[in-house]
């Protein structure tokens, strides 16, 4: 057991001691003395997408003792998407804080991560990447289909289905808690295109998971066998010292990008591939994604963008096959924790053979990248859209602005019969920025109001500072920054002000002249943050960084920029 000793100002009787209480639990001197595989156990009762973790375990320890290791496994906070109040997102900078320094704290030579649920991957990375010891990432992978009255089905596009179907009266009380019994097939994570999926997608195309691993479903065989080859190399990169600053590089954060493009994949990604590659002082250029977006097309037939599920995209040979189709778009040198290249890799891989969820270029299932970044005075820092599940007739769009104040006062008017709102309206929502709420909530999906859900309406433009799940759809402008809670633009629109958005131009306005808002600003400043409260909230709320940078707390940032990505071409 190498690594770092407990403090007890001497190092010898340091030694002693740990090595006296580890014997407590029945080792042997010849298995401490074996190099240690750390494996992070984030199991959770309240984590089903995480249920599998028993199992995976056991076929991670199997792979590190294959290769002659000892695993040792430990405990981290668990973070569910539902159990996680007041949102995930607001905790994923703790889980990452846990990660990296139990990471640090425990003499393991590697650790391999096992995550799945949203925030969970992009936690364990960024600690990980903090941490800097030899780490590789295992996800739970995703939950089976089911079915509901004759339709396949999968969380969680599709419970927003049908929610909005009960909410426009089409499905009755009896056959909504039905379909809540089915919306989830297994264990495992979301089986669309939603946050896990895409996080795990991008860990495989950034080379920190095993080729083939971001795909195999939570409870089947080429899961646990995944596991078991990911402890075995876990074993391999420790004994290699293969740390993760070498393999999540400038190019390897560029094919995670081109990857998250491809896939039509969550917008949450964008925030977390920023907070991961500011741990390494590398940051994320949004203009230059944008660029990036319009030479990338979405390739992969997905729910909430396409119509599949992620067990289908597993059965098309997975991210292999799709990094296969994307090859000239791929920094090839870029290493993996294989010890081998992305190109390499994809040398090795199996050959393509038919099949109809991973396009060819030719035949795209969107033509440009599915997000697009937009710029204007309503968002001088940036915001962003899902256009690929968008409505295509609401990308250029001029409407009057319906404003609501926060989430509560979007509670409480949104399903007013009076409400004055129109289909052709904007509906702004403020202060459900990092700071506003405070943890960026998923709010931004703002719903229909009811009585033009009831018209049949399906879709209106909205525009908020927070986020949506990577499961929802419709034209959605998301991340405003700066946001309203520290003083941005959003800050000032008050209903009956006009906001035009046009994805072609990348643009997000609001039509009022400067002098206006200077007045507007004046006469309601921004307080920063909220100064009283306590605990963690209070570390949130003075430390957190706008979407741009990830979300991520200012003092966990790494000290000095390395550089910016997708790199100038
Ligand atoms: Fe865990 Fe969707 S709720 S992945
Ligand atoms: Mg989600």
């Amino acid at each position: 057991m190498r690594g770092n000793l407990t403090n007890y100002g001497d190092a010898e009787f340091a030694l002693f001691l740990r090595k006296a209480f580890i014997k407590g639990a029945g080792y042997t001197d010849d298995a401490l003395e074996r190099t240690v595989v750390g494996i992070v156990n984030t199991g959770s009762g309240f984590n089903p997408c995480h249920g599998n973790m028993p199992q995976l375990i056991e076929a991670v320890k199997r792979g590190i003792m294959l290769a002659g290791g000892l695993p040792v496994e430990f405990p981290t906070i668990s973070l569910h998407e539902s159990f996680s109040y007041p949102t995930s997102m607001f905790l994923r900078n703790l889980m990452s804080m846990d990660t990296e320094e139990m990471i640090r704290a425990l003499p393991v030579d590697a650790v391999v991560l096992i995550g799945g649920c949203d925030k969970t991957v992009p936690a364990q990375l960024m600690g990980a990447a903090s941490a800097g010891k030899p780490a590789i990432q295992l996800v739970t992978g995703s939950m089976l289909t089911g079915a509901h009255r004759g339709r396949r089905v999968g969380a969680c596009t599709d419970c927003r289905a049908f929610w909005g179907s009960y909410r426009g009266g089409e499905i009755d009380g009896a056959e909504i808690s039905e379909a809540n019994g089915n919306l989830v097939g297994s264990v495992g994570t979301c089986s669309v295109a939603g946050t896990a999926s895409t996080m795990a997608c991008l860990a495989e195309a950034a080379g920190i998971a095993l080729p083939g691993s971001a795909t195999p479903p939570a409870v089947t065989a080429d899961r646990m066998r995944t596991a078991e080859l990911t402890g075995r190399r876990a074993m391999e990169m420790a004994e290699e010292g293969l740390t993760v600053d070498r393999i999540l590089t400038e190019e390897a954060f560029e094919n995670a990008l081109r990857v998250l493009l491809a896939v039509g994949g969550s917008t949450n990604a964008i925030v977390h591939l920023a907070a991961i590659a500011g741990r390494l002082g590398i940051a994320v250029d949004l203009d230059r994604f944008d660029e990036m977006s319009r030479q990338t097309p979405v390739l992969v037939d997905l729910k909430p963008v396409g119509d599949h599920y992620m067990e289908d995209l597993h059965k098309a040979g997975g991210v292999p096959r799709l990094l296969h189709e994307l090859r000239d778009l791929l920094n090839l040198d870029a290493l993996t924790v294989t010890g081998r290249t992305l190109g390499q890799e994809l040398d090795l891989a199996q050959p393509p053979f038919p099949q109809s969820v991973i396009r060819p270029r030719t035949e795209p299932v969107h033509p440009v990248g599915g997000i697009a970044v937009l710029r204007g005075n309503l968002a001088p820092n940036g915001a962003i859209i899902k256009q690929a599940a968008a409505s295509q007739d609401l990308l250029e769009h001029r409407g009057r602005a319906v404003v609501f104040e926060d989430s509560a006062d979007l509670a409480t008017r949104i399903d007013d019969e009076d409400l004055d709102v129109a289909p052709d309206d904007v509906l702004v929502l403020k202060n459900i920025g990092p700071v506003g709420a405070p943890g960026m909530p998923e709010a931004g999906y703002i719903p229909l109001p009811k009585k033009l859900a009831r018209q049949g309406v399906k879709d209106m433009v909205r525009v908020s500072d927070g986020r949506m799940s990577g499961t929802a759809a419709g034209t959605i402008v998301l991340h405003v920054s700066p946001e309203a809670a520290v003083g941005g633009a959003l800050r000032y629109v008050r209903t009956g002000d006009v906001v035009r958005l046009s994805v072609s131009e990348r643009a997000l306005e609001l039509e009022v002249p400067d002098e206006e808002l200077r007045r507007r600003a004046e006469a309601a400043p921004a307080v920063a943050g909220e100064t009283s409260g306590r605990g963690y909230r209070k570390l949130y709320v003075e430390q957190v960084t706008q979407a741009e940078e990830g979300c991520d707390f200012r003092f966990l940032q790494a000290e000095s920029e390395r550089g910016s990505v997708p790199r100038p071409q």
